[in-house]
């Protein structure tokens, strides 16, 4: 038996709550990068005796589509999973139930489910430190859950929240790009999970790749890459309703 951390984590928010979890279930983890574009994912295959902790962030209440891809290249052959949705305090929606799918149809067993809050990555004032010590203490104790629930013989069918159809979402039409700052390093271009970013001209974005997950905004040692800074402020203004009051992490 071997516990397996599989993790699509632009910019560290998903990381740091699947880090929790699988840091109180297991000693050794083995991490599976979603984001590493050189991977060929087809070369996984599990057991039914290993159990896979699968964090995604929600982007638009939906698995990220390329973590989908991604995903569904797994041989999961009755591994058990457990589903982490991370976001940035406004809803999840739609992602536990489209990661349970995906992971059903590459031949894993859903035994849990987790949604949690991580800061937000585009609007960072929002759900600000989060995972913090308070996150930190219910996480563990969630974990401390499903180990139990890892050891029964025949867990219950997960109940989750959320609709089929999914709702849509066709991704933002906001993309990071770069300022007069950029000394072309290609750290970018390196770690973009999309390869948006062409490594001979780093100070360009394919808008058509792009999938706004703000890593590259992230990683950049000069700040020179951002997003428009008035698209910015106005996803902030719309975000203030919604996000403003602290969600609860949840177990299911
Ligand atoms: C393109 C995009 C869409 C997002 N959509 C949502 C959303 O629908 N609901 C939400 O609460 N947070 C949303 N977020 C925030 C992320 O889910 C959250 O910040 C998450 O922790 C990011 O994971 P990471 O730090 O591992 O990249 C979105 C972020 C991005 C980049």
């Amino acid at each position: 038996m071997r516990t397996y951390k599989i993790l699509f984590s632009p910019t560290g928010g998903t990381e740091r709550v699947a880090d929790i979890l699988t840091g109180r279930l297991a000693e050794n983890a083995v991490t599976i990068d979603l984001c590493d574009r050189s991977v060929d994912f087809s070369t996984f295959s599990f057991t039914a005796e290993d159990v896979c902790v699968v964090a995604v962030p929600s982007y638009g209440g939906r698995v990220p589509a390329i973590a989908v891809h991604r995903l569904s290249l797994l041989h999961g052959n009755g591994a058990k999973a457990i589903l982490v949705s991370v976001y940035g305090n406004r809803e999840f929606e739609d992602t536990l139930v489209e990661l349970k799918d995906t992971l059903d149809a590459s031949g894993f067993v859903s035994v849990a489910a987790v949604a949690a809050i991580a800061e937000h990555s585009i609007a960072r004032q929002f759900a600000a430190g989060r995972p913090d010590a308070e996150d930190t203490r219910e996480l563990e104790g969630f974990a401390d859950a499903i180990h139990i629930r890892l050891a029964e013989n025949s867990p219950p069918e997960l109940a989750l929240p959320g609709n089929r159809p999914y709702k849509s979402f066709g991704g933002l039409p906001m993309h990071p790009g770069a300022d007069k700052s950029c000394v072309a390093c290609g750290i970018c271009a390196e770690s973009c999970p999309v390869g948006a970013i062409p490594m001979d001209d780093p100070r360009k974005t394919d808008n058509e790749k792009c999938i706004t997950c703000m890593r590259c905004v992230r990683v950049c040692p000069q700040g020179s890459r951002n997003l428009n800074k008035l698209a910015l402020a106005a996803t902030a203004q719309k975000l203030k309703k919604v996000c403003s009051v602290r969600k609860q992490n949840t177990l299911f």
